[in-house]
């Protein structure tokens, strides 16, 4: 019997634990077999035979189960500490991303002209000559061309210079009324201050019925949004001139970095120049076969606004990918 309790104590696993009381407690464990042995022992001693045996069966019980309860403790340490997360390690550090000022400014103009009722309409930024010149009355050869030099490809295809375009294909898809802005990416062989060779312009344009559209909506609307865009800003229309409109106005707002006093970015002016509009030219309609309609539209480039909003003094470093300046406006 003494061995029993020795096996039991030097126990390594529950296994083991398991494969003891199977051999002790179990039918033809050696429990048994001493029971067994009653049939022989002299009835007088029968009793503290039995007693004995019992005092072992009970011992034995007992020592087991301590047992078991501690190697199933150690096992669970064990387990727990092999599976533990360290949860003080260092991770990656993560930073949160946010829009381009380009695509932010551009969300916000779109944003404004959806609450006045324009859909957004998009076009290619490979183009043909039908679409980004003859058809907006700019015929080949004419001057107007000059400042809206591009990248050419063969058969008359070329990289978009404005987002007017999309008027014309609009135009050619539907019927009026018409009530469209046009963002998107345009292209010119320019580099400098305030140009670069890829930037975004919103296009804008409204057709009806030749008596249902008039300057007067054209200059409120605009007037509108470009306090919208800049706040409390004044806004004035100089005629200028563009083929697919007549007349044609180039929009100013008073100065946003001297409120209008004169400074070196409003050339001593007091004015900024931020969109171009007209009415749209007959010829424009012409080439898209409308009668009896009129219209409005207008242009302007998205990088522009930005720097106005963010006070960005060079237009290049928005393409710079320079994130200490990009995470100024995130
Ligand atoms: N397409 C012109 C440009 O890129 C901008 C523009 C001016 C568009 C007047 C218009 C407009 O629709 O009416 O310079």
């Amino acid at each position: 019997m003494e061995e029993w309790y020795k096996k039991i104590t030097n126990a390594q696993s529950l296994e083991e634990i398991e494969e003891i009381r199977i051999a002790v407690f179990g039918k033809k464990g050696i429990l048994a077999k001493e029971f067994a042995k009653m049939k022989s022992v002299p009835n007088e001693e029968k009793a503290a035979f039995a007693k004995g045996l019992n005092e072992h069966k009970a011992k034995l019980m007992e020592a087991l189960n301590h047992k078991k309860e501690e190697l199933s403790l150690a096992a669970l340490e064990k387990a727990m500490k092999e599976e533990a997360l360290d949860v003080t390690l260092y991770s990656v550090q993560s930073t949160t991303g946010a829009l381009h000022p380009v695509m932010e400014t551009m969300d916000k103009i779109v944003e404004y002209f959806v609450s006045m009722n324009f859909s957004v309409n998009t076009g290619s930024m490979v183009e043909d000559d039908f679409h980004n010149f003859e058809a907006l009355n700019l015929p080949k050869y004419h001057p107007a061309r000059d400042m809206q030099d591009t990248f050419y490809f063969k058969d008359e295809l070329l990289l978009r210079t404005h987002t007017s375009p999309v008027q014309i294909r609009t135009m050619k898809n539907t019927r009026p009324p018409i009530r469209m802005i046009a963002p998107g990416a345009v292209f010119r062989r320019d580099y400098d201050l305030t140009h670069t060779p890829m930037f975004h312009q919103v296009e804008g344009l409204v057709v009806d019925a030749s008596s249902k559209v008039s300057f007067a909506n054209l200059k409120f609307i605009l007037e509108d949004f470009l306090k919208y865009m800049f706040g409390e800003v004044e806004v004035r229309f100089r005629p200028s001139f563009f083929p697919f409109t007549e007349p044609s106005a180039e929009v100013d707002i008073s100065c946003v970095f001297c409120e209008g006093k004169g400074c070196r970015v409003c050339s001593h002016t007091g004015w900024l120049e931020v969109l171009g509009c007209g009415i749209v030219d007959p010829n424009v309609f012409e080439a898209v076969g409308y009668e009896n309609v009129s219209g409005y539209a207008f242009g302007l480039g998205v990088e522009r606004f930005a720097m106005l909003i963010h006070r960005i003094g060079d237009l290049r470093s928005l393409f710079e990918a320079d994130m200490k300046l990009l995470e100024q406006f995130a």
